[in-house]
């Protein structure tokens, strides 16, 4: 007798710059699933925030047209309805468990997460909140700081206090060089290094079109970049490290360098580091996503000075996992194939949801059957 296989549904797309290298992560996941254990369905998020159903979505995945498959699928949708855009969550019933695969926001700010916790379903990767916040830099590095885990100083200009925060008093603060970047944003989209007034100016007003809040940052002059994953739940590990090197003198890891020629940009999978500086990196990438709330995966991306000084740059709560992406490959050198990776992530899913389901939510007394199975009356409430 045959054992009922775990029906997975992988999410991919969304409206971020990422929602081509999305769908590359989402195919090699797909690929990498072992379809003996699970049936999987893939459903996309266009990127007008619509979400396809599982047939459409697969004639994407199998390489028609994206356009033309979009625009058939939404020709007869009526719009008025409230839910129009979500109206194919109503096919993700039987789904066992979510792996959202959409990078940006949607995918990292939370959006989705809301709509499996909506759905009481099992899901890889951090929660609502801890997406949420770790997708804001401004947010993120407050709580690093408060923790003690060193992050570049800033400030955050907001059209409220636009006016006072002007280039020559964050020159004063925080040097002549000046790292401009929307909170919430990624890819480097918006993202500025500024030296003068009037790029200051302009690299502010750029970012108002992505974010209410833009981070004004010291610079780190001439940074090595590195990177290290971590995998787990409470009990977590950090792997080995990797670096991204842009041999441009004065260039940052810009848009332009991160997708549109990426020929110049050398990856060391994994780099060798001074011990120390390793076990540091490892330790604050740990404290980081311990502070953070992550759960299952997370990139850190660090910033390291001259003299050796690594400061915490960044989270990626779903970073890219193509087969090239940097945390599926830092875990292969760490030990741990793309294979066996996908398992452990699944697994870590379901403990967080059954260690959630252990929450009490409602107002009745510990150890009441009727808790969680919704067959709480007025009565029980009170
Ligand atoms: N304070 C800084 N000093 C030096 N370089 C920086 C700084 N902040 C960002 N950068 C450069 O800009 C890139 C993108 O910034 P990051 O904060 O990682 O935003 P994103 O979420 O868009 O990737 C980094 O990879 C790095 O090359
Ligand atoms: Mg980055």
């Amino acid at each position: 007798m045959s054992e009922k296989k775990l029906h997975i549904a992988l999410l991919f797309g969304g409206n971020s710059s990422e929602h081509d290298v999305s769908k590359r992560s989402a195919h090699t996941v797909f690929d990498a699933l072992d379809k003996d254990k699970y049936e999987v369905s893939v459903f996309m998020f266009t990127k007008q925030g619509f979400l396809l159903g599982n047939k459409d979505s697969m004639r994407i995945f199998d390489g028609e047209p994206e356009d033309a498959v979009v625009a058939e699928a939404i020709k007869d949708v009526d719009f008025s309805n409230p839910l129009a855009n979500i109206q194919s969550l109503s096919e993700v019933k039987d789904i066992d468990l979510f792996i959202p695969v959409i990078h940006g926001n949607m995918g990292e700010d939370g959006t989705v997460q809301s709509l499996f916790r909506l759905l009481n379903k099992p899901y890889i990767g951090s929660g609502i909140a801890s997406s949420a916040v770790s997708f804001d830099k401004d947010l993120t590095k407050q709580l690093l700081t408060y923790h003690g885990i060193r992050n570049t100083k800033y400030v955050v200009v907001t059209p409220e206090n636009q006016s006072e925060y002007t280039y020559e008093k964050c020159a004063a603060e925080l040097g002549e060089t000046l790292f401009v970047k929307p909170a919430r944003q990624g890819s480097s989209v918006g993202i500025y290094k500024v030296s003068n007034k009037e790029e200051f100016d302009k690299a502010i007003q750029d970012g108002f079109h992505y974010d209410f809040k833009v981070l004004v940052e010291e610079t780190i002059a001439n940074p090595r970049e590195v990177e290290c994953s971590v995998l787990g739940n409470r009990d977590i590990k950090a792997s080995k490290l990797g670096a991204i090197r842009i041999p441009a003198e004065d260039a940052f890891y810009d848009y332009n360098n991160k997708f549109v020629d990426a020929s110049g940009v050398v990856f060391e999978i994994p780099v060798e580091l001074p011990e120390k500086l390793t076990k540091e990196i490892q330790q604050m990438s740990l404290d980081a996503f311990r502070v953070l709330g992550n759960r299952g995966l997370a990139r850190m991306d660090f910033l390291v000075d001259e003299n050796d000084v690594p400061y915490f740059g960044e989270v990626n709560t779903l970073p890219g996992f193509t087969n090239i992406s940097l945390y599926p490959q830092l875990w292969a050198v760490s030990g741990i194939s793309y294979k066996d990776l996908l398992d452990r992530l699944i697994q870590l899913a379901f403990d967080e949801f059954e260690d959630n389901a252990k929450l009490h939510y409602d107002f009745v007394e510990l150890g009441s059957e009727k808790l969680g199975k919704g067959l709480l009356t007025d009565e029980d409430k009170k």
